[in-house]
């Protein structure tokens, strides 16, 4: 998983926090890979619901920042996503294969990967307006 300059919002600490996703989940896919244990994904998993509810936080207070129309819409989004990713840890605690948690693992990762592109994507221009303002 490659992080792109296409994805970028415009935002440091926004992109910074993006960025970071793709390298923590490309760090646990090459743990699994050379045969790290379910407690590894889990621990994984844990942080990564923490990295995402402050990530949502942040997310949400620039979005407050910029008036973005569509602020609502996108916090409904941030809490489905968070409800779907945590559910992911019943079936981490009963995953007994390497494919069941690299499964776990690709779910979490498309979920995000499919919001960043999706929907994050739509308020970047709200983000470089507000720039362009304050200069
Ligand atoms: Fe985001
Ligand atoms: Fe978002």
């Amino acid at each position: 998983m490659t992080w792109t300059d296409a994805l970028a919002v415009g935002d440091d600490l926004i992109d910074t926090q993006h960025r970071a996703f793709f390298d923590e989940v490309n760090a646990v896919v090459t743990a699994l890979r050379s045969g790290a244990p379910r407690q590894h994904v889990q621990s994984f998993h844990r942080d990564f619901i923490i990295a995402l509810a402050r990530h949502f936080r942040d997310e949400e207070l620039l979005l407050a920042r910029v008036n973005y129309p569509d602020y609502d819409h996108h916090q409904a989004e941030h809490r489905a996503l968070m409800a779907s990713v945590s559910a992911l840890s019943e079936i981490l605690a009963g995953a007994d294969s390497h494919g069941e948690l690299l499964m776990v693992v690709r779910n979490t990762v498309t979920a995000l990967v499919e919001h960043m592109a999706l929907e994050d994507m739509r308020y970047r221009r709200y983000v470089s307006g507000s720039r362009a303002e304050s200069w």
